[in-house]
């Protein structure tokens, strides 16, 4: 496959990177494969960025630059990681690579099985359970996107599921409520990033 010349130079500067010694104790690593999203939420830079999808041939190429060491390899990006065409077949080559797949997902768009037997822990993004306040935010959706979380527990039980939260100045109390009552122990809330780029996009 013909590369683009940004792409072409993105490889160029990947196969000069070394790694070192300090880097056997890297254990997480993450690849952002797209800046693409069906959501639209008011805090994320990637609204404002180039909308694109990683090619899959860097992909592959940072893969196979990473060391033969267990690794937990994220697919991410300031994008909805599922909307990627080449999501599952990515997903695989981690897995076939020896690597554990990890991704956070906005909960649209889960293809359960396939979530189920490739992932050994998956992240679901929720930030609030009323309905008109997450379409406010951007996050649309939401009685489906709680549809299929409930389905995701159901075929792979809550240890195996992390809820991802956004800390913007919200009430939380009802939805940590009902992360808890669904049997999921790991939620992480993180606040609001206040790094420039970001909140370019809001104000504290
Ligand atoms: C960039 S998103 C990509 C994955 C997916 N689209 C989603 O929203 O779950 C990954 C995580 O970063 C969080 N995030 C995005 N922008 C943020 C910001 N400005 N401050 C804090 N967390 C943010 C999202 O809520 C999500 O849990
Ligand atoms: S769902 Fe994720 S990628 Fe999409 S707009 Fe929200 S934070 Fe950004």
């Amino acid at each position: 496959m013909k590369l683009d010349r940004k792409t072409e130079k993105d490889v160029s500067k990947l196969s000069q990177t070394r790694f070192t010694s300090f880097d056997s104790m890297i254990r997480f690593v993450q690849i952002e494969i797209t800046t693409v999203c069906n959501f639209g939420c008011f805090y994320c830079a990637g609204r404002e960025m180039p909308q694109r999808h990683m090619k899959p041939a860097l992909f592959d190429k940072i893969l196979a630059s990473l060391p033969d060491v267990r690794l937990t390899i994220s697919l991410q990006g300031e994008g909805e990681p599922t909307m990627h065409p080449y999501f599952w077949d990515m997903v695989g080559k981690v897995v076939m690579s020896g690597k554990s797949p990890y991704t956070i997902t906005n909960g649209s768009n889960i293809d359960i099985m396939r979530t189920v037997r490739l992932f050994p822990q998956i992240g679901v993004s929720l930030d609030t359970l009323d309905e008109d306040e997450a379409k406010r935010i951007g996050r649309f959706g939401l009685p489906g996107v709680l549809r299929n979380l409930e389905q995701l527990i159901v075929a792979m039980g809550p240890k195996r599921i992390i809820i991802h939260s956004v800390d913007y100045g919200q009430p939380l109390e009802a939805l940590r409520s009902y992360v808890q009552g669904l049997g999921i122990s790991r939620h992480v809330v993180q606040p609001i990033q206040p790094k420039a780029d970001y909140s370019l996009r809001y104000r504290f």
